[in-house]
């Protein structure tokens, strides 16, 4: 998919993690991100086996973790939003809406640009789309974008829940999922 630091060609797979990967040669770069570095080296794995937060892992040949994607349960506080999603109209007006959150996602820092990014977010909305929509009540994709961030997700579609999400250091970012079914 990439090229590696000693300039080797690395193909990537995309799985769900398991405990033999590597997870601690990830590089983010910025101090900011080292929380996403820490909950993929320490919490990550455990917690996919508990059933808490499910991780998909990118790996090379060596199952070194060169990204990943965490998704949990969760819900659209609706009440405030300026963009009201449609479909909650009339009797159904509810003030929150079931919700896929996406709790964390990070591709290191020799891999950013390459589309790898956009791939894990695809795989978000297939098992969204494939596995949880034609059994359980989900009608969103969500995130808490850090802010550097927030370019990528508007890119892929997303949309911001606040008026002023620029003010905001979290903003909360959906996108509606009844368009893809
Ligand atoms: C945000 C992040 C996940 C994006 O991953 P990536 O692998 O670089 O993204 P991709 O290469 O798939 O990019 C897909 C598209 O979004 C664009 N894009 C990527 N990051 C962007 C950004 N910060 N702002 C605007 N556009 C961006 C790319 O240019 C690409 O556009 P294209 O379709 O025209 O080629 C990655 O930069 C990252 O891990 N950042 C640090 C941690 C972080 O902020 N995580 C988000 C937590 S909410």
């Amino acid at each position: 998919m990439s090229q590696d630091e000693d300039g080797s060609q690395q193909e990537l797979e995309i799985r769900q993690i398991n405990s033999d990967d590597n997870t601690k040669s990830l590089s983010l770069g910025d101090p900011e991100f080292t929380p996403l570095k820490a909950f993929l080296k320490n919490e990550a794995a455990d917690f996919h086996r508990r059933n808490v937060a499910k991780s998909y892992v990118a790996v090379d040949e060596s199952h070194r973790v060169r990204g990943y994607i965490t998704l949990i349960c969760s819900q659209v506080q609706i009440a405030q939003a300026h963009h009201r999603p449609e479909g909650n109209k009339g009797p159904i007006a509810y003030k929150s809406l079931p919700s896929i959150k996406v709790a964390r996602l990070a591709t290191d820092k020799r891999y950013q640009g390459s589309g790898l990014g956009r791939s894990l977010l695809d795989l978000a909305l297939a098992i969204a789309l494939g596995d949880i929509m034609p059994a359980v009540g989900c009608r969103f994709l969500v995130v808490d974008a850090k802010k550097p961030s927030v370019g990528f997700y508007l890119k892929y579609g997303f949309t911001p829940i606040q008026e002023n999400y620029e003010d905001e250091d979290s903003p909360v970012l959906f996108l509606d999922l009844h368009p893809f079914v």
